[in-house]
């Protein structure tokens, strides 16, 4: 008699625009699996941060690809009880909130449009992702980061909804903030995340679609966790 083999989900992709839950959800979810969690936003955050830091102009492409490539970026288990996921270096340097401001929220799209930029980051993504036992979150994982991954997950909600979140964080951070204009800023990210050439945002083929309008993060992560059962059940 032939055993049936039980089907292992070892690469999880979940992409989604701007303040979708990405984060929150990927991070639950990998460590209810005792999986990696890679967020790749973070990369193109670093570089944005480094650059301003740097005061490189955003619009030098080749001088912003040229950071990209050189950068050294780390990731660590969290090294200071802040409230962090993890700890983020960029050449040594401890930028773990440097990297969420509003002035990098401002310009990480078009930093994350330039190709070369993307290549630098992608081959660094593929390392990680491939050694499986991950859940790596972005915009572009599932269709080309990681096309074989074994669950894609497209992550969506409401523009309102997720400009009422970012509102909700930045308040929670002590930031002056008006409603209006998260919600322009999420606008504008999108726009620029979805219509870019190279690997814009997008829902892989295989993904599958989840609206997470009106769900708890708690909701979502259950609904993912299903999702992984039900793959394994099928086999
Ligand atoms: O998820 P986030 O807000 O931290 O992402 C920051 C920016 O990085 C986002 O505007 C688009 C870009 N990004 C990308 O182009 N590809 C990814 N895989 C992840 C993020």
């Amino acid at each position: 008699m032939i055993k049936s083999m039980t089907k292992v989900t070892s690469i999880i992709a979940i992409d989604g625009p701007a303040a979708s839950g990405k984060s929150t959800v990927g991070a639950a979810v990998a460590e209810q699996l005792g999986y990696l969690y890679f967020d790749t936003g973070v990369m193109y955050r670093v570089v944005t941060s480094v650059a301003l830091d740097r005061s490189i102009p955003i619009a030098d492409e080749s001088a912003v690809t040229r950071l990209a490539e050189q950068v050294k970026i780390d990731f660590l288990p969290p090294t200071i009880s802040d409230g962090r996921q993890f700890t983020i270096l960029a050449d040594g340097r401890d930028i773990t909130w440097d990297i969420r401001t509003r002035a990098v929220d401002a310009n990480v799209s078009p930093v994350s449009a330039y190709a070369g930029v993307r290549s630098a980051m992608t081959v660094q993504q593929r390392r990680i992702g491939q050694q499986g036992h991950v859940v790596m979150v972005g915009r572009d994982i599932g269709t080309v980061v990681l096309p074989e991954a074994d669950l894609k997950i497209y992550l969506d909600a409401s523009e309102e909804e997720r400009a009422r979140r970012r509102y909700k964080e930045r308040l929670e951070r002590g930031e002056q903030v008006e409603f209006e204009s998260v919600l322009k800023e999420i606008r504008n990210r999108d726009q620029i995340d979805s219509s870019r050439s190279v690997a814009p945002l997008k829902k892989a083929d295989d993904a599958i679609y989840l609206d997470s309008t009106g769900m708890t993060a708690a909701q979502v992560v259950e609904r993912v966790l299903d999702m992984v059962k039900e793959r394994e059940r099928v086999g």
